[in-house]
């Protein structure tokens, strides 16, 4: 049979790694896919760069779109990342039939649902599975491994760069901003990581997530996002002696009310296995009414581990191509005709527990004071510390830990906490999740 013939769009760090791989194991895919898989070329802006990725013998052209919607081409990975020109250039795949793969978790976040319903109209699929936690198939487990749960939520750890610093912080006590040269140094974080610390890659990922656990739209709009930034080492220090980790996590959660889809700076007992995910790895826990707790771990980046993801969905379309568009899996898990409109949640609607630390003059009644406000708006504390300030004799810092609330009572009770003349700093506020 003729083999499966392939186009990179992009000459950079994944696809070197398709390219290898695809080499490597060619004997292996044509066994599993049931014929070969083959690139027929590689589109790249600069020829002595891309020759330095891929080697001498692939064809190289500057013409992406030429080579996006070239007649002998089935299958267009786009590898390139970016908003545009992908989003025009999937488009114009999609349009000319061609199949597409793509690793963009930015272009699916935010242009999904244009894409998804352009591949309906046009027969053709969209395989996503390097979007989403760089080598761990979560996109297939989530779509097809677990199709018989309803799923209860998703909570990840999926951008590596900034797991890798709060490592750093956690084992060796340095601040944000020295953990986050040294990822730069070791090449973790990009040359401008704000949208690694500042939570956007994460919430790019939970949304797609979000999407096919649940069967709604993509709407990274209504996501909750917010990074490590401002994240002090102290509170990594008092949240592991009250027994927890802190890390960035994406959450997305079904509740009576709505959806909630956020990422932020999170405590998580220590000793669950997902507060124990170090350095740069990535993992994905899914909470399904029927498996219970199933944990995803691996490497969420890199050129290898990355190629893995599209190389499987490379293999998946061959084996599927011929089948009729409507008996194939859908892009977003459901009928593309049954997607829900279940609400995403505005953060005031969402329940969750709460670290808080506030600097306090260290005086008679001040803990009295706003334990009481914490009573007042029905809030319960778990736990407490209380631990002198380095720079002040008679300040102090109380540590607190509050039971499971609303978010916006939360939001009251810190207004109120905040106006007190005792209290001396912005309150640090984190949540908190068992991941029960
Ligand atoms: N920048 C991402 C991370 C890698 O740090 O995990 C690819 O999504």
């Amino acid at each position: 049979m003729k083999p499966m013939r392939i186009a990179l769009l992009g000459a950079g760090t994944v696809a070197s790694g398709v390219v290898r791989v695809l080499r490597r194991n060619q004997d292996e895919l044509c066994r599993r896919a049931g014929r070969g898989i083959e690139v027929v070329a590689v589109a790249a802006r600069n020829a002595q760069k891309a020759r330095r990725s891929i080697g001498d013998d692939l064809a190289l052209t500057d013409d992406f779109r030429g080579l996006a919607t070239r007649d002998d081409v089935d299958i267009v990975a786009e590898l390139m990342g970016g908003i545009e020109p992908a989003r025009e250039l999937v488009l114009a795949a999609i349009q000319a039939g061609k199949h597409v793969v793509t690793a963009n978790k930015a272009l699916l976040a935010l242009h999904g649902n244009e894409i998804f319903a352009a591949a309906q109209a046009s027969g053709v699929m969209v395989a996503f599975e390097a979007a989403v936690a760089g080598g761990i198939p979560i996109i297939k487990a989530l779509r097809e491994g677990l199709a018989a749960n309803r799923i209860e939520w998703v909570a990840g750890i999926i951008n590596g760069t900034t797991n890798f610093i709060l490592s750093s912080m956690r084992d060796r006590g340095v601040d944000f901003a020295t953990a986050l040269a040294e990822a730069q140094r070791l090449g973790y974080a990009e040359a401008d990581p704000g949208f690694d610390i500042d939570g956007v890659d994460a919430a790019h990922k939970i949304t797609l997530l979000c999407a096919i656990a649940f069967g709604v739209p993509v709407q990274f709009a209504r996501a909750h996002v917010q990074g490590i930034r401002d994240l002090d080492t102290a509170d990594i220090r008092y949240a592991e002696q009250l027994g927890y980790r802190i890390k960035l996590l994406a959450m997305t959660r079904r509740s009576e009310q709505g959806i909630e889809l956020r990422v932020h700076p999170t405590l998580i007992p220590a000793t669950r296995l997902v507060a124990n995910v170090e350095g740069a790895m990535n993992a994905v826990v899914v909470q399904g009414d029927a498996v219970g707790p199933a944990l995803f771990y691996g490497k969420g980046a890199g050129s290898e581990p990355t190629a893995s993801s599209v190389i499987a969905d490379l293999v998946d379309i061959t084996r599927l191509h011929t089948a009729d568009p409507g008996h194939r899996v859908p892009h977003l898990a459901f009928q593309p005709g049954a997607l829900a409109d279940t609400p995403i949640l505005d953060m005031p609607l969402v329940r969750t527990s709460y670290y808080l630390r506030i600097r306090v003059r260290d005086e008679v009644g001040v803990l009295a004071e706003i334990t009481r406000i914490l009573a007042d708006c029905g809030m319960s504390i778990d736990a407490l510390l209380q631990r002198p300030s380095a720079d002040h004799d008679e300040h102090t810092d109380v540590i607190l830990l509050t039971h499971e609330t609303l978010e916006q009572r939360m939001d009251e009770a810190l207004a109120r906490i905040q106006g007190l003349d005792t209290v001396l700093a912005p309150v640090v506020r984190l949540r908190k999740e068992e991941l029960r």
